[in-house]
């Protein structure tokens, strides 16, 4: 029982399914069922709660679960006693102040004397004392988007990712606070052997996100060209050169970032590469 390390992940909304396809994608079997609270995988010691978010912070800091993983806004609203091993890049989302779509935007001082509602009244309030504005924060814990339309708050300030709820409820988002994104945190203090299991999975996790970033790359170039192409794709150590059964030319293998890739398109076929491949890559180990 020692041995096992807890995950806090969210059991349903914008972080959940990206949270558990990254612990899938790192090997890890296991399975959740709807409504289902607790589960285990079968091929590693790790065992998962389900919970609300908001949550999540508290139970890592208390000892309750080993690890959780969260949104960087969740975490730094509840100030608890965490770690943050590693952003991990998906659920990114900003915290806003928005207005009703009618009223005409003045600069922050709208917000003077204003009554806000928002599930963040930490972050909030630390924004607006900074910029020196006296408004009424209005905690709530869910639906704030409509806190304006049945006449609860005068402006919002919740989480804006694609937009649509603030359109939905004739919000206007007027200036942004906080930027977040997921992140894998984890309690302070851990035994040796759940240390030892930490290092394992974030070296897998470190492998997916790598692997993510990039591609690998195959082409066909003349052999007088090889020279120019090989500094365009320098790759990991450096890029494999196969001959093809045609006199003269050869095959190019290489691995480097999908920015780098695009970035150099135009010149690698101006120096002659052709029949280009760009392949996904699962998992990536330097
Ligand atoms: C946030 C926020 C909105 C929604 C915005 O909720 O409260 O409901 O996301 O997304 P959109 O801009 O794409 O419409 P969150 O996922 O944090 O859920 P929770 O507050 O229930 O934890
Ligand atoms: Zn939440």
């Amino acid at each position: 029982m020692e041995n096992i390390l807890r995950i806090a992940v969210q059991k349903s909304g914008r972080l959940s399914d990206d949270s558990l396809s990254l612990i899938k994608e790192c090997g890890i079997k296991f399975y959740n069922g709807t409504g289902k609270l607790k589960s285990s995988a079968t091929n590693f010691p790790l065992e998962f709660l389900f919970l609300r978010d908001d949550d999540i912070p508290g139970y890592v800091a208390d000892g309750v679960a080993d690890l959780g993983i969260v949104g960087e806004n969740e975490l730094v609203e509840k100030n608890k006693d965490v770690v943050v091993l590693k952003k991990l890049g998906f659920s990114k989302c900003r915290l806003s102040l928005a207005i009703p779509k009618s009223e005409t935007y003045t600069g922050l001082s709208f917000f003077q004397g204003k009554n806000i509602a928002t599930s963040y009244p930490k972050i909030l309030g630390d924004y607006l004392k900074e910029k020196a504005i006296q408004a009424d924060i209005h905690e709530i814990s869910g639906s704030v988007e409509i806190a304006p339309s049945i006449g609860l708050a005068e402006a919002i300030c919740d989480i804006v990712s694609s937009g649509s709820t603030l359109m939905m409820n004739g919000l206007k988002e007027v200036e942004e606070i906080f930027r977040s994104e997921a992140a894998l945190i984890g309690h302070p203090l851990m035994n040796q052997q759940k240390k030892h299991l930490v290092e394992k999975l974030l070296f897998r996790m470190n492998a997916v996100q790598k692997g993510k970033s990039s591609k690998y790359v195959l082409l066909n170039a003349p052999n007088h060209a090889l020279d120019k192409i090989v500094s365009l794709i320098p790759g990991m150590r450096s890029p494999t050169i196969l001959p093809l059964a045609q006199e003269g030319w050869s095959s190019v293998h290489s691995v480097l970032s999908e920015e780098q890739f695009w970035e150099n398109i135009e010149e690698l076929r101006a120096a002659g590469a052709e029949g280009i491949l760009v392949v996904p890559i699962e998992k990536m180990i330097l």
